[in-house]
């Protein structure tokens, strides 16, 4: 982290200024490698290993700890560098999240959180392509480390290792857009993990999450699902890699093999109409064989995976006073984009219209 940024954080348990001490001298990037932050009001110690200031490092939940050392594996083994195969895929997961509703590119000057930024890989797009003024990357598992070896050589970007519900930013509501991809329902409650990231958001900012549908996932939910909740969460990293490759090419065989002819005959939404999972899996066979593995990685390990419905996640927004859009993504997942709605935040001003091109449902 750059000493620049410490007066954006703070103690994430009483919220008063942090102090650097035990540094040494910034590295070549700007970056101090190591270090603590101490806490002016409660005394507590943040230390900062390997460039990354560390606020949430001993979890005495067990579940929450597996979950994170799980995701750890996961960004640190298919992220470990941003080649330009991770690039491109990365940036089209990006824009397929973004697009229903917004341009990513347009955030200039902007302050931006990931909330959940796993190896930092679109944090590393944004960087390189926007002209954001800060951008900062939250994960409470050790990606971070990936994370910040991945977009350290950007000046504007910071990665954090701390908790989304108690995340260490200051009160005075940071950030212009914060975006959250494929995290929330990974969080024990993922309507306080929301509800926290929209108190440090301006009040023009915008949120922009994506979760797990309840809709579109009844097979998985009533057949996989069980099997990661009490088998392959707890395996070790090496057999649940093993086995999601052979599941991931088990299916891709399937997929290449008689979804791909039938799309090419009948169209995508006539076979969507009859055939489970056929848009994400014509989402994945564009996106190789690897990048499937990793989503079925992905899907075995965390120790927490919840389904959001439609209903709970538009309550999200509405509970927060937002004023929002959502979309159904790849027929199994929410997308949503909020912000604050100053007609009922404060009664005078009308809220500029988001863009109405989006399927919502
Ligand atoms: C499926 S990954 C998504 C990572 C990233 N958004 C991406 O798509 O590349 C979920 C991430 O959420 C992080 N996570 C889970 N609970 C969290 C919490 N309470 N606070 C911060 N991050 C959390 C995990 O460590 C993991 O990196
Ligand atoms: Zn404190």
């Amino acid at each position: 982290m750059r000493e620049k940024i410490i007066k954006y954080l703070c103690c994430p348990e009483c919220y008063m200024d942090l102090m650097l001490q035990k540094h040494n001298p910034s590295d070549s990037t700007g970056h101090i490698i190591t270090g603590e932050l101490n806490c002016k009001g409660c005394g507590n110690t943040y230390p900062i290993v390997d460039g990354v200031p560390f606020f949430n490092l001993n979890l005495t939940d067990s579940h929450i700890d597996l979950n994170r050392k799980n995701f750890a594996d996961e960004w640190n083994y298919f992220t470990s560098n941003m080649d330009e195969r991770n690039e491109t895929l990365a940036k089209e997961e990006l824009e397929s999240c973004f697009n229903p509703f917004a341009n990513y590119k347009d955030l200039e000057n902007k302050f931006v959180l990931d909330a959940g930024c796993g190896g930092g890989r679109f944090i590393y797009v944004i960087s390189k392509e926007t002209n954001a003024k800060e951008i900062f990357g939250l994960d409470l598992s050790n990606a971070v480390i990936t994370a910040f070896k991945n977009t350290k050589h950007f000046d504007n970007v910071t990665i954090i290792q701390g908790d989304i519900t108690k995340p260490p930013f200051k009160k005075e509501r940071l950030f212009d857009f914060i975006y959250s991809i494929g995290v929330l329902h990974h969080i024990q409650d993922p309507r306080q993990g929301f509800n926290s990231l929209v108190n440090n958001l301006k009040q023009d900012g915008k949120i922009l999450a994506w979760v797990y549908g309840k809709e579109g996932n009844a097979l998985y939910i009533r057949f996989a699902d069980p099997i990661r909740k009490a088998i392959t969460s707890k395996l070790p990293f090496k057999v649940n890699l093993s086995l999601s490759f052979i599941i991931s090419l088990i299916l891709w065989l399937i997929i290449l093999t008689f979804y791909r002819p039938l799309n090419l005959i009948l169209g995508e939404e006539t076979v969507s109409k009859f055939l489970p999972f056929n848009e994400y899996f014509n989402f994945f066979r564009k996106r190789g064989f690897k990048d499937f593995w990793r989503t079925v990685f992905d899907k075995m390990v965390p120790t927490i995976s919840y389904y959001i419905s439609s209903e709970e996640f538009k309550t999200w927004f509405e509970s927060n006073n937002l004023e929002y859009k959502i979309y159904f993504r790849n027929g199994h997942s929410w997308l949503g984009i909020g912000q604050p709605n100053k007609t009922l935040n404060n009664g005078k001003i009308k809220l500029e219209s988001l863009q109405q091109t989006a399927r919502t449902k």
